[in-house]
Order: C-alpha cells, then sequence, then structure tokens
C-alpha cells in the first residue's frame, strides 16, 4: 500500500526533460472529459485514459468487495461509538466526485509550493489546476466550510507510484474530522480554555500561530491538546481493536504533515511485523480560522483501505481487489460484516518475468529517468498483467559515456496462465512504445 505521502519532505525528483505520453494519450488531446465535464489540457497533462477507466468502479461500495467490509466496519464503529439521543454525530461522505483543485488538495491544507507530494511525477494531473485527488483529506476543507464538524470521507485515491503486490496507481482512504467546542470538549470543567489567552484569532495582529513547540501549536491550551490527543488515541486504538481483535498489540510514532500539529502515525504489530495504519493529529488552527468562527479544536485521520483488507484477510496481491472472478468475490459474499475471512488463493498461476534493457538518449541520465513516467507507460500497454517493475541495473559505459538502464518486468494473471508467446507479444509493445516515447534504443 502506499505510503503517507504528505508527511515528509522527501528528496525532490529532478524533473525529466522529455514528457511523458503514451500512445493512448496523444499530443493533440486538448481536453479530457469527466461526467460530462470538459477540462481543457496543458503542459501539467499526465492522466491517461486508463487510469480515468477506473474513475466511477467504486470498489469500496461494491457489496462483496473486502474493501466495502471494512469500509462498513469502520463506519459502524464510529456510529456505534458516537450517538447522541439515537442519532449518530459523523456523516459519511462515500460519493465525492475525485476530481479536486489544486487549491483544495494542496493549498487548503498548508501544503507548501515547493512540496515534493505536489510533483507531476507523484501526481495525475488533470491540468496545472485540476487533479485525481492524491487524499481524501482533500475535501476537508469544503465539508467543513458546509458547516460540519464530524465526518468522514471515503473515496479513491489516486498516486503515481511504483509497481509490486502491495501498490497500484489507485487506492481507497478514509479520512476523518472531529471537532468540538469549549462546551463540549470541557463540559465539566467551564473554567478550562481552548485558546492561550494572549492568542486572539480575531485580532489580525495578536500572536501568530507556531508549531515549533513539539507538544502543541502555540495558539492552544495544553489541556486542550492533551484531551483531544487523548480522545484521538483511544478512538483509533478502539479501532484497530474492532478490526483486528482485542489483543492487537500497536504503537505510536510522531510523524509531520503539514496540516496537523503534532501528528503521528500508528503501527500495529501484525504477522510479527510492524504495520504502519494510519496518520493523525489536531488539525492546525489556520485551516479552521480560514473558514469560520475559529471557536473549535480538531483532530482528523487518514487510513488506508487496502492495506487493513490485505491484512485483515491476507489478502497477498492488492490487484485482487479490482477483480470481477467470482472465485474472489465469492469468499466475500457475506451477511454479517464481522465475519471472520481468510482468503483462499482460487489457484495460483505462474509468474513470467521479461527484462527490458536500452541506452537513453543523450538528454536523459540514469539518474534524470522518472521511473513513474516508466511504470505508467509500462501498465498503459500491458494492463493489468503486469505484477510488477524492478529496476535491475544501472550502466554507464566507461569508453562512449552512454547511460542504459534495465527493468525486470514481471508478468502474471490474476485468474489464468498466460503464455510465453502472449507475454513476448505484450513485451514487444512495451520495447515499441519506450522507443516512441523516450527515444531510446533497445539493447
Ligand atoms: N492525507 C494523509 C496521506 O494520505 C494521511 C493523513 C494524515 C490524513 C493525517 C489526515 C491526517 O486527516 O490528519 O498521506
Amino acid at each position: 500500500m502506499t505510503k503517507l505521502l504528505f508527511r515528509t519532505n522527501r528528496a525532490i525528483a529532478i524533473q525529466v526533460l522529455s514528457r511523458y505520453k503514451s500512445n493512448a494519450a496523444p499530443l493533440t488531446l486538448t481536453t479530457v472529459r469527466i461526467r460530462d465535464k470538459d477540462h481543457i489540457t496543458d503542459e501539467y497533462t499526465n492522466v491517461t485514459p486508463k487510469i480515468l477507466s477506473y474513475l466511477g468502479r467504486n470498489l469500496h461500495l461494491q457489496k462483496g468487495n473486502p474493501l466495502s467490509i471494512v469500509r462498513q466496519r469502520i463506519v459502524e464503529y464510529f456510529y456505534r461509538r458516537f450517538t447522541h439521543r439515537g442519532k449518530p454525530t459523523f456523516s459519511v461522505y462515500d460519493n465525492l466526485l475525485p476530481v479536486v483543485s489544486t487549491k483544495q488538495n494542496f493549498d487548503d491544507l498548508l501544503i507548501p509550493n515547493d512540496h515534493p507530494s505536489r510533483l507531476k511525477s507523484d501526481c495525475y494531473y488533470i491540468n496545472r489546476d485540476t487533479l485525481l485527488r492524491a487524499h481524501m483529506t482533500a475535501h476537508q476543507t469544503e465539508l467543513l466550510r458546509s458547516g460540519l464538524d464530524n465526518f468522514l470521507m471515503i473515496g479513491d485515491v489516486y498516486r503515481r507510484d511504483e509497481i509490486d503486490s502491495t501498490h497500484f496507481p489507485i487506492f481507497h482512504q478514509v479520512d476523518a474530522v472531529r471537532s468540538q467546542r469549549k462546551e463540549e470538549l470541557f463540559c465539566d470543567k467551564p473554567d478550562l480554555e481552548i485558546f492561550e489567552p494572549e492568542f486572539d484569532s480575531s485580532n489580525p495582529n495578536a500572536l501568530k500561530n507556531s508549531i515549533m513547540d513539539p507538544m502543541k501549536q502555540s495558539c492552544h491550551t495544553l489541556e486542550a491538546t492533551k484531551l483531544m490527543e487523548s480522545q484521538l488515541k483511544n478512538h483509533l486504538i478502539g479501532l484497530c481493536k474492532a478490526l483486528f481483535g482485542e489483543n492487537i498489540k500497536h504503537r505510536w510514532v510522531e510523524a509531520y504533515f503539514p496540516f496537523t500539529h503534532p501528528s503521528w502515525e500508528l503501527e500495529i504489530y501484525y504477522e510479527n511485523k510492524w504495520l504502519e495504519v494510519l496518520g493523525c493529529g489536531i488539525v492546525r488552527n489556520e485551516i479552521l480560522a480560514n473558514i469560520g468562527p475559529n471557536n473549535s479544536i480538531a483532530y482528523a485521520f487518514g487510513l488506508g483501505l487496502e492495506r487493513l483488507a490485505m491484512a485483515m484477510y491476507k489478502i497477498p496481491d492488492i490487484r485482487l481487489m479490482w477483480s470481477t472472478d467470482s472465485g474472489f468475490l465469492n469468499q466475500f459474499q457475506i451477511e454479517n460484516i464481522n465475519a471472520n475471512i481468510t482468503y483462499k488463493p482460487v489457484s495460483v498461476y505462474p509468474q513470467c518475468t521479461n527484462d527490458i534493457s536500452f541506452w537513453l538518449p543523450e538528454t536523459l541520465t540514469v539518474d534524470t529517468f522518472t521511473n513513474n513516467d516508466f511504470y505508467d507507460l509500462v501498465r498503459d500497454v500491458g494492463g493489468d498483467i503486469i505484477e510488477q517493475v524492478k529496476l535491475k541495473d544501472k550502466f554507464i559505459h566507461p569508453k562512449t559515456k552512454k547511460h542504459s538502464l534495465c527493468y525486470s518486468i514481471v508478468y502474471r494473471h490474476l485468474e489464468r496462465t498466460l503464455t510465453q508467446a502472449e507475454v513476448n507479444k505484450i513485451h514487444k509493445q512495451i520495447e515499441n512504445a519506450v522507443v516512441k516515447n523516450y527515444n531510446v534504443v533497445i539493447r
């Protein structure tokens, strides 16, 4: 499953000189149509027809898909835990269109302009201002602005990434916000406050909020932060127990996200290793203050459904989530969402590995060639039978100084055996596409 991309300042990948456009998305393409709306393309456009074909599949809403079962269990947990006068306090948004603005996905969440998560090599841009959401947190501000204070956002997110059994460019997240005003947070201690006395949000000259102190944001009191932190951690440990059983071992790891402070990640000990399951924290006050009266404090978290479902049901390959094979789906047709299920492989079909190696043109080096562009191209031509693409070798010829790369492409169909001849044909098509797009010479 994809790592939490927004947490660190990863080294900025070097932009490549040549721009990847697949055969399927020719350079002449000027608009992209999504749900009856035309979007003008520009030099940022890198979304491919293949990726767009996944929009609307909504695996998290398909009965009998493991992601949908995990979604229901999470929603049920929050409904059970937070019911006020018989009504759930959390509203659930699970059908929001994945097309968002860069403002929603980044700016509103205080993600700096030069943050690596904005790079073209990491996101699917429709154009300079519009992209397929890279996280469900992209909807946080619009929902807060609409007046909501407790809500879950569930849906498909899109990130360009490597290819292997745990990574797929589309996956599903649950993101949440829970906000409280002073009367609710300190209902039995009316003399406590959310904000420090010297912080006055209505006065632009007042103390600015800072995150220098690792314990809290400068605007918040320690009492308010600690109480929110303990609620947040209790609620999330409760969720892990509801999903993995009472005895699940866990640990909190300090983290950084631009939109929360302090921030943490929760890891669970599962099958002899620590597995990172979510990111969370206290929402930066600037985000809440930009929206409204600035009289509340909120916590937020985000988790990936694939990672949970793969662990809970022992599903070995992320691509299986997309399977329409009845041998897979029938195993998850259950009446009781809490039933114990262990996935039994329908049958394991053999892998087939072919290498591809090529000389780069003079404009590219082994270090400036963007792997994610290459992965997208391979997946575009090869489709879902691409199980993995691994960089095998980088080579610089000692005399000619020419640069060369070698990748292994692992092919496997999830539902039948592939013949070598069939694989060779697709491999050849990939070679042709790579030659055409990057001007390389196959070795
Ligand atoms: N959006 C983050 C990611 O996808 C995960 C996350 C972290 C969501 C902290 C949150 C949060 O709401 O508070 O990497």
